[in-house]
């Protein structure tokens, strides 16, 4: 929920770790702020605001030094003010920290310090941290044979309760930085004569793609330009190194206004990518590098459940149309935070499959660890290389999707309805689905990125739907099958991004109360591009919330006779099995242009961060 990003070399620190925080603004962007080191003498500058208030500060006074720690804020514990913006000082000043996540027991820890004199400026957890931190420091024999600083960073974690990726400098340990995590991301940088610490990977690529991604419960100890990485009991860990993929141009706006249209656009791109290399024509299937089960696995399966959060929650209801209808296999959906406390009965034949774009969804990750302690396969699909909850899973699908910078997510979610197509064909043709029926889904398939294209090239006759409903404060989204997820999804993104209180229901569902919403200033955007025997209903359902004032908007296959609306948008003739992929591009092009024509932040929606690391 929070960025971190920390920077030990021979370059100004200041600079670098800016650059950092611009990439991990889309974690949080309450407030920000930057420690360095120099001589024994920490400097710092915090701000309120997005990153470019604390740019402006730091241009007014700059800070020195050639190491030092950045964090960007989504607030957890503390209000959005100065006192409780990272990074965070011990009492005596000797210890600065920047930390992502939440200190579950930070009260007992801050009531203990208390007794000891300690006092407290902040209402954050991380302050309570710290002063841990600088607590056991000073306890430490200065003789002591165990590395001081170290070992105050160690036994303060082993008191913790809850989450972090933290990144700490101490006064006297001029040319040292420790990280360390738990269920919140990091990811160690190795430059050449410099160091980087981050939560994200991106935000290091313009300087290094060489990459080590540390586990829960393991510590990096950086020393001017070597480190060591070991785990909370002392283990030493030999360091995994990675060439990042991505390129940091790819996370760059490229001429467009905002990422999220960029990201949009992208969408026949990131379709190509999650298809790449997967279909095989001579069999009429999919093929999957990474499950790591076998087809008499596979085969045995008489259960999936799938868990996901948000958006990747919508994948999933998609992932059911599409199984239960070409695999035959049943399919449960569960928001991962309700599935990881409900103790659901499992067994050897069940599989749980997770979505997480970003792989770091602390619900999600919570869901899958439950099922594995209960000895069940979990499959992941993800967008995020190196991410914990890709490492953790026992097998699992890269989305290649590339960079989502945007809050909202828009092509990894067509993305991962692409994969899901493509696993329930895998599913299907281990089972009953014939070749004939599969050669049919490979053919929509290779049809889909054109078609995507050519939705794309509607934007501004959206843009023009959207001007006359901009003003409109509620909305409902409809949809039957298929379609009812996409209605959930469109519902979605237009309340994260325009604000605007927005439902998706499923068609016939209406009749059962919420048609007594609909008036003239409620209008209904009704998806009838699905499967095509729910069609004429789609548009019965229509036509009784026009007959009751509301304003309509259509989503439909071209030249379908769809009756009497106010706006229309027409979309190809698609197989049901990529139907759910097209009809998703209008519902997220409406929403970005309401967002935009009502003065919002598309990019950083209000309150919201691209990664929930936090429960
Ligand atoms: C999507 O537009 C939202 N920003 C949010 O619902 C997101 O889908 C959800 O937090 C899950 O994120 P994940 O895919 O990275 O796990």
């Amino acid at each position: 929920m929070c960025g971190i990003a920390a920077y030990l070399g021979q370059r100004l620190a200041v600079e670098i770790l800016m650059d950092a925080l611009r990439r991990l603004e889309y974690r949080g962007y309450d407030s920000a702020g930057i420690a360095t080191l120099e001589h024994e003498k920490i400097h710092c500058c915090r701000a309120v605001g997005t990153i470019s208030v604390l740019q402006r500060k730091l241009t007014d006074s700059p800070i020195p030094g050639s190491m030092g720690i950045g964090h960007t804020r989504w607030a957890t514990h503390g209000s959005v003010t100065e006192l409780n913006t990272h990074p965070h000082f011990s009492m005596n000043g000797k210890f600065a920290i920047v930390h992502n996540g939440v200190v579950e027991n930070f009260a007992s820890i801050r009531e203990f310090l208390s007794l000891q004199g300690y006092v407290f400026y902040s209402d954050t957890d991380t302050e309570a941290l710290v002063n841990l931190m600088a607590y056991h420091y000073a306890k430490e024999p200065a003789n002591a044979t165990k590395d001081r600083f170290l070992e105050s960073v160690r036994k303060s974690l082993l008191h913790v309760r809850g989450t972090y990726g933290i990144a700490v400098v101490c006064q006297e340990r001029p040319r040292e930085i420790i990280g360390a995590r738990n269920s919140s991301p990091l990811v160690l940088g190795i430059g050449k004569g410099e160091l980087f610490l981050s939560s994200d990977v991106a935000s290091f690529t313009a300087h290094t793609r060489d990459a080590v991604f540390l586990n829960d419960n393991e510590l990096v100890h950086i020393k001017n330009d070597s480190f060591a990485i070991t785990t909370l009991d002392r283990e030493e860990v030999e360091a995994v190194r990675q060439q990042v993929d991505w390129d940091t141009v790819a996370a760059e706006l490229n001429g467009y206004p905002h990422f999220m249209l960029k990201e949009i656009f992208e969408q026949p791109q990131a379709l190509e990518n999650a298809l790449r290399g997967r279909i095989e024509n001579e069999t009429a299937t999919a093929h999957f590098g990474g499950l790591q089960m076998t087809t008499d696995e596979l085969r045995s399966i008489n259960r999936i459940i799938f868990c996901a959060c948000g958006t990747a929650w919508c994948a999933c209801l998609v992932a059911e149309y599409l199984i239960e209808r070409f695999a035959r296999i049943p399919v449960e959906v569960e928001y991962a935070s309700e599935f990881r406390y409900r103790n659901a009965p499992l067994d050897p034949k069940t599989l749980v499959i997770v979505i997480s774009q970003s792989g770091e969804t602390v619900d999600t990750l919570a869901a899958m660890r439950e099922a594995q302690r209960r000895g069940t396969r979990v499959l992941a699909i993800t967008n995020s290389v190196g991410s914990t909850i890709a490492r953790e899973a026992n097998g699992g699908i890269y989305q290649h999707s590339g960079p989502e910078i945007g809050v909202a997510s828009t092509k990894a979610f067509t993305s991962q309805l692409c994969i899901v197509a493509l696993l329930a064909l895998h599913l299907g043709r281990l089972r009953d689905l014939s070749e004939a029926e599969g050669m049919e889904i490979i053919g929509a398939f290779k049809q889909l990125p054109s078609q995507a294209k050519s939705i794309l090239d509607q934007s501004a006759h959206i843009q023009t739907i959207a001007a006359r409903y901009q003003n409109c404060s509620d909305m409902i989204f409809l949809g039957r099958q298929s379609m009812f997820p996409v209605a959930l999804e469109g519902a979605l993104k237009l309340k994260e991004i325009s604000y605007i209180h927005a439902e998706g229901y499923p068609a016939a569902e209406m009749k059962h109360g919420p048609i007594a919403l609909v008036a003239p200033q409620c209008p209904v955007f009704c998806l009838a591009c699905g499967e095509e025997n729910i069609f004429e209903k789609t548009l019965s359902n229509m036509q009784e919330v026009r007959a009751r004032g509301a304003r309509t908007i259509v989503v439909a296959r071209e030249d379908s006779p769809i009756g009497a609306t106010d706006d229309v948008i027409w979309i190809p003739p698609a197989h049901a099995v990529t139907s759910s992929i097209l009809a998703t591009i209008p519902v997220q092009l409406f929403a970005y242009h309401m967002g935009v024509l009502r003065g919002c932040n598309v990019d950083k929606p209000r309150h919201l961060a691209k990664s929930v690391t936090v429960e």
